[in-house]
């Protein structure tokens, strides 16, 4: 029960971080608050989706129940409107996206038993009002705050995959001790999740070509690939 209530509680710190990176994404004025959002963003899917992995193992339960694939889509869309709206282009699309994803994504979760369509309803009335809202005169933030934010999440997708390699693989197939393996292949498919949302940020707004884009994703596939990627593109800039 214990287990359960830390969960719980990191659940909602984590939901509480999303809200606040979606809201300041969607709704933020000035370049300060709106980057302030940005960084919290992808602190909150990690939060929500790493307690969900804990809840969901508590549970005994795995990724195919609906409501829970249902609200992994949903979330990580809704952290790419936030982010598509945030740096590239201030539209309402993006802002419709982040906020719409968020409420289905609770309306999945919460409301499993009135199933998909009610989760969908209630993003499509989110996106509505999400669109609605938005605040779209002001200018998107510098490219210099959106390299150092790239920077974070490639350094943090090398870290994980350097210790899925380096200890949790050793340590299953070497020593034996297949749990770790669960726990850091999950932490590190977040992290991927938010570097490809990266590089989609990269190539609307640092002007990254396909073949970059190209690249950036392959270097997700070896250790350290993407810091030296980050590197390469810092000194073409
Ligand atoms: C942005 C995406 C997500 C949102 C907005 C979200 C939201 C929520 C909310 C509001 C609850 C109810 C918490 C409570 O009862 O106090 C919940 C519970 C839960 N979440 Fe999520 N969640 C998300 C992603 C995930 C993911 C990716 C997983 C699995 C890896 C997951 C697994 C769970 C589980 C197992 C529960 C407990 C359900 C129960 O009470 O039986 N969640 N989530």
């Amino acid at each position: 029960m214990t287990t359960w209530l830390l969960w719980r509680t990191a659940k909602w710190i984590g939901l509480l971080a999303l809200g606040y990176g979606v809201g300041g994404t969607v709704r933020g004025v000035g370049e300060t608050r709106r980057m302030a959002a940005l960084w919290v963003l992808p602190i909150g899917v990690l939060i929500a989706f790493i307690s969900g992995f804990g809840m969901l193992e508590h549970q005994g339960l795995g990724f195919a129940e609906p409501w829970v694939l249902a609200s992994l889509i949903a979330g990580v869309t809704s952290a790419s409107g936030a982010a598509l709206h945030a740096t590239a282009d201030r539209s309402r699309l993006g802002a419709g996206l982040a906020t719409g994803a968020l409420l289905a994504a609770i309306g999945f979760m919460v409301f499993r038993d009135a199933g998909l369509w009610f989760g969908l309803g209630l993003g499509g009335l989110g996106a509505i009002a999400g669109a609605a809202l938005a605040t779209v005169d002001t200018p998107p933030p510098d490219v210099d705050a959106i390299h150092r934010w790239f920077k974070a999440i490639a350094v943090a997708e090398a870290g994980s995959l350097l210790f899925l390699f380096g200890i949790a693989m050793p340590a299953k197939y070497l020593a034996g001790h297949p749990e770790l393996i669960a726990w850091t292949g999950w932490l590190h498919g977040v992290f991927f999740m938010l570097y490809v949302g990266a590089v989609g940020v990269g190539v609307l707004r640092l002007g990254w070509g396909l073949v970059d884009a190209g690249l950036g994703l392959a270097a997700s596939m070896l250790p350290f690939g993407t810091v030296l990627f980050e590197r390469r593109m810092t000194k073409k800039a």
